[in-house]
């Protein structure tokens, strides 16, 4: 097999679109990968366009996404796309990933893994079947100093985790008249968000910062979704109780009607030694803290860190790293995972899969649910959800 770059291929990220890009930046940030065809929007000229601009063969600027699987399907195995890039409203993520496996194709999704619980669940089924690498990008598991707090957790520097405090708090649609925009006006239509706005957009990388860093569980939940704005079909805001697998307690709070606030993710861990938090805005510092004891503050950069969070980091102290390059540590790993595929690549932490996606899903899923009952808590079980 000849020395390349790993093949990528984009659905969605047409121009004008948001998210495409940071994953076209991403994926070209260490030279691992290649953008080599793409169906970037669903009206076929601008599908086509997108992929000029980007200097892309002519021949793989597709109209419509059954046609790019179709095509490539039939390239030389050394020169067809080994997997795609889904970064499309929600509606169409397990249409997408579901030809894509069918077709022999890896698939790395952009969160929700998909519209509805019902379908996460079939996903897993084809990808069982397919046995082709599923990733999910959960954008902020990519730090290096989520990777350090995971690490902090796990080695027992806290001590018990006796509490999870984790907010998500935006403030772009406080106002009706923000639904004009392109990104608002799809995740407020329940047609192409699905059942959640507030939770299915950033309710869910808040639950999913919980488990990842905690090593926690959710079992039991307990919410409250509003839509501030009125007239919303879905919610613009959600307040979460959690209870843990350890016994410990959490709070999920997620908002997109904070004003002011910009893209305000914070987690705090308690333990019973030591705390730790963490904010997005801040993404270089790690505040360590202790009741007997200076609090610490944990620079990028600076002394000793966990393989992991080692890995994840590519600048000097001081020289601000941020969510180009949390994205482009995804991409690293999948592009690993996907050369080094069946086997597995050494000494890597795999980048989130499946099982991350099943439980978004149903933690988006029970949100709504649970808000609309009068029973105070829900066991949280992915697997049967319906009888909530
Ligand atoms: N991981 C993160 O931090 C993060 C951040 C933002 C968005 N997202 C997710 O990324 C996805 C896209 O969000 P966005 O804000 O970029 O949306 P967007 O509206 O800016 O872009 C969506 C793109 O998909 C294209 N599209 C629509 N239908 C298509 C089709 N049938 N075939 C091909 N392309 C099609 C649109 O033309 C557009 O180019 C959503 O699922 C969202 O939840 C994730």
């Amino acid at each position: 097999m000849k020395n390349q770059k790993i093949r990528m291929g984009m659905v969605g990220g047409g121009s004008g679109a948001f998210i495409g890009q940071v994953h076209r930046m991403a994926a070209n940030l260490d030279g691992q990968i290649e953008l080599v065809c793409g169906a970037f929007s669903s009206d076929k000229q601008r599908s086509i366009s997108s992929g000029q601009d980007l200097y892309l063969d002519e021949s793989r600027c597709y109209a419509n996404y059954q046609e790019m699987f179709e095509k490539e399907a039939q390239l030389p195995s050394d020169e067809r796309m080994q997997f795609v890039s889904i970064v499309t409203p929600n509606h169409l993520h397990f249409d997408v990933a579901k030809l894509a496996l069918e077709n022999g194709f890896h698939v790395l999704s952009d969160k929700p893994a998909t519209f509805s619980l019902e379908e996460v669940l079939a996903l897993e089924q084809i990808i069982s079947k397919n046995q082709k690498l599923y990733g999910l990008t959960h954008t902020y598991t990519g730090y290096p100093l989520v990777k350090q707090a995971k690490h902090l957790v796990a080695s027992g520097e806290l001590g018990k985790v006796t509490k999870v405090a984790v907010q998500y708090s935006q403030g772009w649609l406080s106002k009706e008249s923000d639904t004009d925009n392109k990104q608002a006006a799809w995740r407020l239509d329940p047609s192409r968000a699905g059942i959640s706005c507030c939770v299915g957009d950033i309710g869910v990388h808040a639950f999913n910062l919980l488990e990842y860093i905690s090593g926690l569980e959710v079992e039991q939940m307990c919410s409250e979704l509003t839509s501030v704005v009125d007239g919303r079909a879905l919610d613009d805001d959600a307040t979460i109780l959690v209870k843990l697998n350890n016994g410990a307690k959490g709070i999920v709070g997620a908002s997109q009607i904070a004003v002011g606030d910009e893209n305000d993710l914070a987690i705090s861990v308690y333990g019973e030694k030591a705390s730790l938090t963490w904010r997005q805005q801040e993404p270089n510092s790690l505040w360590l803290k202790y009741n007997d004891k200076p609090a610490q503050m944990i620079r990028a950069g600076v002394g000793e860190f966990c393989e992991e969070a080692q890995m994840a980091m590519r600048t000097p102290a001081g020289h601000p790293e941020g969510y180009l390059e949390a994205f482009a540590n995804l991409y690293l790993r999948f592009a690993q995972q996907v050369r080094a595929f069946p086997q597995a690549p050494e000494n890597l932490e795999p980048i989130l899969g499946i099982e991350a996606a099943v439980r978004g899903m149903a933690f988006i899923e029970s949100s709504v649910t649970t808000s609309q009952s009068n029973t105070k808590w829900h066991t949280f079980n992915p697997y049967a959800q319906k009888t909530l």
